[in-house]
């Protein structure tokens, strides 16, 4: 026997994701954002660029395609913003700005598997191209709070915000917290000694308590921002109040990948335990010019996981399922009106009905049994007597009835 890779997951109540994708996919479309997919695939440059050399997902968490021939190492991707921007760039010109793409797929990341951590998990991946105001990105992350409050009706969550500023903002801050941590370097684990070195804003991420306590006294990015970051971060957070969200000022969020600039956001789910973010995203108004554009293309994302949404709605999710249109049992009483089993079960599908044909040789007794389990709501048995009549036997499995008819009027009987 085999078993699944560490990490994946078998999808059998697809149902389930497609009904709760459904709404998502509404939702969505009537914010005008279109719909599209990108290869698993890419090549491992476009996220050491895009996200950066020093991040985790890049470092760590690739999943590298062993390859023959082509020099370009390639990877499956581990998100889909860099995808995105990359379809958008080699594409813009037959596209127009403001420019709304989202997209539905697995991702993959080399991570120790643990309750919504997976190395194959999906995402909602949702992306606004070409928009440069910040009171936009109050209407996009309200999107997105609505698309968890009142189209999936989900109340356990907060939503933490927090402005980087420009990338020269940033430098300044680097700087203060540098010389905040010079003074702990003995103190601090040694993941965030490291980190002090390679990539010192995600020292803030830390999860030790002990390094939090540190933090605690440490300087904030939002005391470090220029006079026109400061106006945009209060225009911001003007906005989101005009716009009625709900959301906290977190000044140690700073996100794991090196793409954000300005704006940055995470939901994180209350009843979720350690993975608690259930989506997260931002601006990132320097990834077109880190893939190699010309001229600079502002925009605002953000990606949802739905194995970790799934968690969140627990049982809720069933309330999504879709009702299937109800299913029709043929079954042949005997291998003779096997032929004639299957010319009915062709006439049933043809008039848009789901139907499924029982032609092994089993029992009669043991094929009523089966469409029970299946949940039959009707059965249409075919045995000799049918066959010399032209007729067939339906039996409603709510009520029990039985009708016998000519074939001719049998698609009739099936409401
Ligand atoms: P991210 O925060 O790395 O952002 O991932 C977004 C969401 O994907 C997480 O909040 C979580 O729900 C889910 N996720 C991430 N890793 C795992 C995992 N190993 N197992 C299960 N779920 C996971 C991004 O990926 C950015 N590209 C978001 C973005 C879009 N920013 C701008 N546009």
């Amino acid at each position: 026997m085999f078993s699944r890779v560490k990490g994946a997951q078998d999808l059998l109540s697809y149902n389930l994701w497609k009904g709760i994708f459904n709404k998502v996919q509404t939702h969505l479309k009537t914010h005008n954002f279109k719909e599209i997919q990108t290869p698993l695939l890419e090549y491992v440059s476009l996220f050491e660029r895009g996200l950066g050399y020093e991040t985790d997902v890049v470092k760590k968490q690739m999943f590298l395609i062993e390859q023959k021939k082509d020099k370009n190492q390639m990877c499956l991707r581990p998100e889909g913003t860099a995808g995105t921007m990359r379809a958008y760039l080699e594409k813009k010109h037959e596209l127009t700005t403001p420019c709304n793409l989202f997209s539905f797929g697995p991702m993959f990341r080399y991570e120790r598997p643990q309750k919504g951590r997976l190395r194959q998990f999906h995402q909602v991946n949702i992306e606004s191209i070409g928009v440069t105001s910040i009171q936009y990105d109050a209407f996009f992350i309200q999107m997105l709070h609505k698309l968890f409050l009142e189209t999936l009706k989900i109340t356990e969550f907060v939503l933490m915000v927090n402005f980087l500023g420009t990338p020269e903002d940033r430098e300044q801050y680097k700087k203060a917290l540098y010389s905040f941590l010079e003074s702990y370097t003995d103190q601090i684990c040694a993941t965030c000694q490291e980190r002090k070195e390679t990539n010192i804003l995600r020292v803030l991420d830390c999860k030790s308590e002990s390094c939090q306590k540190i933090y605690d006294s440490a300087p904030i990015i939002t005391d470090h921002l220029s006079e026109q970051s400061t106006q945009e971060w209060a225009l911001l957070q003007d906005q989101l109040q005009q716009l009625s969200v709900t959301f906290t000022v977190n000044p140690r969020l700073v996100r794991g990948l090196d793409y954000y600039n300005k704006t940055v956001f995470e939901f994180v789910g209350m009843t979720l335990g350690a993975q608690d973010t259930f989506c997260g995203g931002g601006r990132y108004d320097g990834l077109s010019e880190q893939l190699g554009s010309k001229e600079p293309v502002p925009a605002i994302g953000a990606a949802f996981g739905f194995e970790r949404l799934l968690l969140l709605l627990g049982d809720r999710a069933q309330d999504f399922i879709e009702p299937e249109s109800p299913l029709t049992l043929v079954l042949a009483c005997a291998q003779e009106q096997n032929s004639l089993a299957l010319l009915c079960a062709d006439v049933i599908q043809r008039a848009g009905k789901t139907v499924q044909v029982m032609i092994d040789d089993t029992s009669l007794k043991n094929k009523l049994k089966k469409a029970n389990k299946m949940g039959a709501a009707f059965v249409v048995l075919i045995g000799e007597e049918e066959q010399q009549s032209s007729t067939v036997t339906v039996k409603n499995m709510m009520t029990g009835e039985e009708e016998k008819v000519t074939q001719d009027k049998m698609v009739s009987c099936l409401k």
